[in-house]
């Protein structure tokens, strides 16, 4: 068969049109860059939007998961699986919760959540406690359930009707807070640090408030860490900076090292809602994808990546700081760890082309907002080149 070109032409011809790609036809990684078909190389700073947590080509990544594709690559949850038991046991180390379900995306841990927190209220008879709520501004992915607790009209319009009994509290809103929890309120979901919604962070008083309302009313605090979670702020979930306790985690993005796997962590309380049959997958904890998660958790605290998403990211704030001494047209910078939000005059995909010219990959969010997310093992060369880049196109847009 005749190879087509990979051009945004043939996309358009193949696809449908649900992604607005680059033009760029990526060929291979290499520590934080990605090399074009033309041998072109791209500094990136948003790792597969927060997937490539090691950058490209670990060699520990890659042997893990060559040795265990060499061993099984599928076999379904009929069996009994050494690598999800390793993943799943760390996991429950890291978090100091219990138990842990396996799903392959982000949306799908959302949904397992939402089917965890409405038959936790329905096994204790509570028939009206099926709402769950979610917050302003927020992202929880794209399924039916997931989608209906995300705030933004651009991602539920024309897909109605959504969830029934869900609804919003204004983000750091107390009073909303107050004024929303019910007797009726099953779950409220959280990102402790918001990320499409443009890297903002929940405050200590709301989760408080939250938390303290959780013993009133008895719902699940439901943690969506599914982009800030491990380890990209500094600390391997970001709901730890808050001293939050949540019933029920959801981690995705990163957790298995580049390929599809998603997870649900839960308390003891939640220990036995489901039975079998109640939920499943047939690919949720693939062993070569939990061999995977496990190589790259490793790497994380082997190299320090921790430390160096907190240090890297300082010196990124600081130098995003001069930048918005000299340059107007950045009005607000948003940082925790290797998470970041730059507020700009502008739409920021006028940035995110211009950088593209000048072989910087950064990403553009909630309209104005220029998201760096990139791998936790950059460097100082690798955050001045962006910086340099950075400085000269905020010069050029503002000519
Ligand atoms: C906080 C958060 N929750 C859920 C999702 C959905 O994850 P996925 O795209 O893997 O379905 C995302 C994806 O960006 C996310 O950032």
């Amino acid at each position: 068969m005749k190879q087509l070109p990979v051009t945004q032409e043939t996309e358009k011809a193949l696809f449908f049109h649900n992604y607005s790609r680059l033009p760029l036809a990526i060929t291979h990684g290499e520590g934080c860059w990605l090399i074009s078909e033309d041998g072109t190389r791209y500094l990136d700073m948003i790792s597969g939007i927060g997937v490539n947590a090691l950058g490209y080509g670990d060699k520990r990544l890659l042997q893990a998961i060559t040795d265990q594709a060499s061993r099984l690559i599928h076999a379904s949850n009929l069996y009994l699986l050494k690598p999800q038991f390793d993943l799943a046991s760390r996991l429950i180390a890291i978090s100091g919760l219990s138990k842990v379900f396996f799903a392959n995306s982000g949306t799908e841990a959302i949904e397992a959540a939402i089917k965890l927190s409405r038959k936790r209220a329905a096994m204790s008879g509570r028939n009206e406690k099926k709402e769950i709520l979610s917050l302003t501004n927020c992202f929880h992915g794209r399924t039916y359930g997931a989608m209906s607790l995300t705030a933004k009209a651009k991602y539920t319009e024309g897909f109605d009707p959504l969830l029934p009994e869900t609804g919003m509290i204004g983000f750091n809103d107390i009073a909303d807070l107050e004024a929303t929890i019910s007797d009726k309120t099953a779950a409220v979901f959280i990102e402790p640090i918001q990320g499409e919604g443009g890297i903002h962070a929940l405050s200590a008083a709301f989760i408080e408030k939250l938390t303290e309302l959780r013993q009133k009313f008895d719902f699940l605090i439901v943690a969506d860490e599914i982009q800030a979670g491990c380890g990209r702020t500094g600390k391997f979930f970001s709901y730890m900076h808050l001293g939050l306790k949540p019933d029920l985690v959801c981690l995705a993005k990163p957790l298995g090292g580049g390929l599809p796997l998603a997870a649900v962590i839960g308390n003891d309380m939640m220990a036995d809602v489901f039975s079998y049959g109640n939920h499943g997958t047939t690919f949720g904890g693939n062993p070569v994808a939990c061999a995977a998660g496990l190589a790259m958790i490793d790497a994380i605290y082997a190299d320090g990546l921790m430390d160096n998403a907190i240090n890297t990211g300082n010196a990124i704030q600081t130098a995003l700081q001069q930048l918005a001494s000299r340059h107007p047209q950045i009005l607000d910078i948003r940082q925790f760890g290797l998470m970041i939000g730059i507020t700009v005059d502008k739409e920021a995909k006028v940035y995110v082309d211009k950088a593209l010219q000048k072989q910087v990959l950064i990403n553009a969010t909630s309209q104005n907002v220029i998201r760096l997310l990139p791998p936790l093992t950059i460097g100082k060369e690798e955050v001045q080149r962006c910086i340099t880049v950075l400085d000269e196109i905020l010069t050029e847009e503002s000519r």
